[in-house]
């Protein structure tokens, strides 16, 4: 046999043997590994944790964890919470500052060790805390799970806030930072002021109490969009309840916020998302129908 035929019989062996064994894979569908049975049996622990947090239920989020002092949540502000009466109050505390939370996987991967399961991925959630503009944004999370005494629980989960994409803006940033919002918030304020429909919500405040108002607006929507300011006011409810403010009247200050936006030119896209923040808040404001 010459070389180059030995040459071809040789990779003609080998495309042979691929394809058999291509054959045999098709013909017998892999059993599902013991590891595969694992994570799917892990899952349901991501279903009952969702429901938990959703629903603002301090106990049911605790029972989805491991009952010994050992158990460790790391919470996306830094905080380290070390046995079940840490982790409870962890999330008693978030979830009776909260309106309305949802929580939805965006990606990721489980890994079976042992009789371990790691879940490694990103969860977006979008919440409307006490007196604050809803806001959505991305975590990381990581976490180990086990099943213990019949239930799977996690006993270690580690959650950081995702990090913006680099060169990624904020919406302070996109409207043009401080000057630029507050410019716009003076503008409706005078706006409102010189309307005689809404006159008689601002007109009999002092000049000082008017400015209070003004800068706690300011304050609100700079650290609504993401900007370096803290908003020490109170909550919409509270500062706004008893004025009787209508479906009406909502609709006006709005077309006076549009019309302060337009004024100085903000594009659509960051005047819709201001919108959004604004309206997020409607429900506590307006009393009447
Ligand atoms: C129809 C619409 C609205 C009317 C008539 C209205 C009227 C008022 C008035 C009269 C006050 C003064 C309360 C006081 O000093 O005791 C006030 C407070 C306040 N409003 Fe509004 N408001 C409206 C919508 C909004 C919106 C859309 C926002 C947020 C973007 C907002 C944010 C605030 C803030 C931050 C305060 C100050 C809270 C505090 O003093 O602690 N208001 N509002």
């Amino acid at each position: 046999m010459s070389s180059l035929s030995r040459c071809i019989s040789i990779a003609l062996a080998i495309v042979l043997t691929a394809v058999a064994a291509a054959g045999s894979a098709v013909a017998q569908p892999q059993k599902p590994s013991k590891d595969d049975k694992l994570i799917a049996d892990a899952m349901e622990l991501s279903k009952r944790f969702e429901t938990a947090f959703n629903s603002r239920n301090a106990d049911a989020a605790a029972a989805c964890y491991w009952n010994d002092p050992r158990v460790t949540l790391i919470a996306p502000d830094g905080t380290v919470a070390v046995g079940m009466d840490a982790v409870r109050g962890l999330y008693t505390g978030f979830f009776s500052a909260a309106e309305s939370l949802k929580l939805e996987t965006i990606d990721g991967a489980y890994v079976a060790h042992g009789d371990v399961v790691q879940w490694s991925g990103r969860v977006r959630v979008t919440e409307k805390m006490k007196g604050a503009a809803e806001r959505t944004y991305n975590l990381r999370a990581s976490d180990w799970r086990r099943k213990i005494g019949g239930t799977w629980v996690f006993v270690y989960d580690s959650v950081t806030v995702e990090p913006a994409p680099a060169g990624a803006k904020s919406l302070y940033q996109k409207l043009g930072g401080y000057d630029a919002i507050a410019a716009v918030i003076d503008e409706f304020i005078k706006r409102m002021d010189g309307d005689p429909k809404m006159k008689r919500f601002l007109g009999g405040l002092s000049q000082d109490s008017a400015g209070r108002l003004r800068q706690h607006i300011v304050d609100q929507v700079c650290a609504a969009a993401g900007g370096p300011c803290i908003y020490t006011g109170r909550d919409m409810k509270t500062s706004h309840k008893g004025m009787g403010i209508s479906e009406d009247d909502w609709n006006t200050a709005a077309g006076h916020l549009v019309a302060s936006l337009d004024k100085f030119n903000v594009p659509v896209t960051e005047k819709n998302d201001l919108l959004a923040i604004v309206s997020s808040v409607k429900g506590d404001i307006v009393e009447k129908k």
